[in-house]
């Protein structure tokens, strides 16, 4: 498990330290290192020193930065960090912090490296035991403008790449490490052994630390968070929220109150599905209120998406706190607020990452707001949520859903969002999942949804002129929603949801596909 370095429960012994520069993907970090079993906490550079002498990590992981090393107010490593003797590994500005304070030399690159790269392994150490062998190549995530130009003294390059001459390099002795790509992402396909090597090997750590701790460990903080006052969980139909709020009754059984709003931007059917399921399966108390009405004349006119987002955040809270007066004073509001939905806002632990976008249960809440947040989720990433649904009993077929965002059809909707228009698009939104779950293709899919474009284009059905709406369709491939790839249907699979699109969807005239990763794109439209 992963803690803010504030507050939360430390556990100093056989941990490692991660060092936040502000990049985006610092908590995949958190997670691979999970993942070997072992416990970690993050701490943003500039709180680092404090973190570390608290905890007494086995060792220290530097992450990446959007910053330079080469600006004068740059992020730096702490000299305590630095000169501790113990085992240290940068990542791509980790590494070039690292040769910048070790003596080294780093250097702005004309163009940068960006995406899938390879890595030719030049020689053996540590980090590739059992792993990587001298001469293979193999593929690596490249993210970055500046790059080492020459080592510090002690340091060996190990791997180099076209455009990184050291790729990866070490100091045996030392034991420090450093890597210009990013071992984190999945598109470093052997990253997450990599970091395991580094805190089991290099760090001498057991990895004995479960998922199961989690739960146990959820548990103990929410009942002393909430003690005896009363909690609303909104819902809102996917795994995050149902798995917040199956958590959150196991720990403090009828305290909670379930509440499921519909703005009237929920797909097809999904209200119905979330009520009989909640009402059928659990005991919990569901609350369910139809607040479209409310939603949709707020959104009239709004086409920022940062507008929307934080309109539908602000009116969501709005509703619960009315709700939770009428239940007669519930102080607490709970959420199945992830970590993406907490980066991409802020960086995790306030430290400095720029912000994507505002997601609606983080970057929406209004100041005011009179609820205090329990949000147990806050440091894990989806699989690992529903890794956790499935030890609370959550049923399969619940679990194994796409993630739908919080401001639903809206940010499905550049542009003005109306009733007519999400009705449209839950149409054409329908039917391109019926075809996927048809062709047995749904659960190879992280997520999959159409997006109703705000232009018009010409066409011609049954010899008249058409001039309607075009209907994106969009389906990726990720683990944990951070990067992603295109899903690559076959012509005839989209040409088929195309034709019952256009033929079945009053207001659909056109439909592409949208074939673009992330990143440069988001999932999301919006
Ligand atoms: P993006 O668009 O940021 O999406 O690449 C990454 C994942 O997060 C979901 N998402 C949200 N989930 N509230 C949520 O609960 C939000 O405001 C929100 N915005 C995006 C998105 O569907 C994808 O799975």
């Amino acid at each position: 498990m992963t803690n803010q370095t504030s507050g939360q429960t430390s556990q100093p012994s056989d941990s490692i330290l991660i060092v936040d520069f502000g990049s985006q993907v610092t908590q995949l970090i958190a997670r691979r290192v999970r993942e070997a079993g072992v416990y970690s906490e993050i701490a943003p550079f500039n709180a680092a020193k404090e973190a570390f002498a608290r905890m007494k990590p086995a060792g220290v992981i530097l992450s990446g930065s959007p910053a330079s090393v080469l600006d004068d107010n740059g992020p730096r490593i702490p000299d305590e960090i630095l000169e501790s003797g113990l085992p240290m590994l940068g990542i791509c500005y980790g590494q070039q912090s690292l040769m910048h304070q070790l003596g080294g030399e780093v250097l702005s690159g004309d163009s940068g490296e960006f995406g899938r790269a390879f890595i030719e392994i030049g020689d053996d150490c540590a980090l590739f035991d059992g792993l990587w062998s001298k001469g293979e190549k193999h593929q690596v995530w490249m993210s970055h403008g500046d790059k080492v130009t020459s080592l510090a003294p002690g340091f060996r390059p190990v791997a180099s790449s076209e455009g990184a001459p050291f790729a990866v390099i070490a100091n045996d002795e030392k034991r420090i490490y450093a890597m210009q790509f990013h071992p984190e992402v999945v598109h470093t396909p052997d990253g997450g052994k990599l970091l395991k090597n580094f805190v089991r090997h290099v760090c001498g750590l057991a990895g004995d630390w479960t998922m199961a701790e989690f739960r146990k460990t959820k548990i103990d903080e929410i009942r002393a968070q909430v003690g005896d006052k009363r909690v609303i969980c909104g819902l809102s139909g996917g795994v995050d929220s149902a798995v917040a709020a199956l958590l959150i009754h196991e720990a403090i059984g009828d305290q909670l109150t379930c509440v499921f709003v519909d703005g009237g931007i929920l797909r097809m059917g999904e209200a119905e599905q979330v009520v009989s399921l909640f009402r059928g399966h659990y005991n919990i108390p569901l609350v369910h209120v139809d607040a479209s009405t409310l939603f949709l004349n707020g959104l009239a006119g709004v086409t920022d998406p940062e507008a929307k987002r934080k309109f539908i955040g602000k009116t969501f809270i709005d509703v619960f706190e009315d709700e939770a007066k009428k239940i007669g004073g519930a102080e607490f509001l709970a959420q199945g607020t992830l970590y993406p939905d907490v980066i991409e806002s802020v960086s995790f632990t306030g430290g400095p990452s720029v912000t994507i976008k505002s997601h609606h249960n983080v970057g929406g809440l209004p100041e005011r707001m009179n609820m205090k947040l329990v949000e147990p989720l806050r440091e894990l990433f989806k699989d690992e949520v529903r890794v956790l649904g499935r030890e609370l009993g959550l049923p399969d077929i619940f679990v194994g859903r796409h993630p739908f965002p919080g401001p639903g059809l809206a940010i499905r909707i550049p542009g003005e969002v109306t009733r007519e228009r999400c009705d449209i698009l839950r149409k054409a939104d329908a039917i391109y999942l019926e075809e996927i779950r048809n062709a047995g293709l749904y659960d190879a899919i992280w997520q999959a949804f159409a997006v109703l474009l705000p232009v018009k284009t010409v066409g011609v059905m049954g010899d008249g002129r058409t001039y309607d709406n075009v209907c994106a369709l969009r389906a990726v491939t990720s683990t944990d929603g951070m990067t992603a790839d295109i899903y690559p249907f076959d012509s005839a699979f989209l040409s088929r949801v195309a034709t019952r699109i256009i033929n079945e969807v009053k207001g659909i005239n056109r439909v592409v596909y949208d074939y673009t990763s992330k990143p440069p794109g988001t999932i999301e439209w919006e």
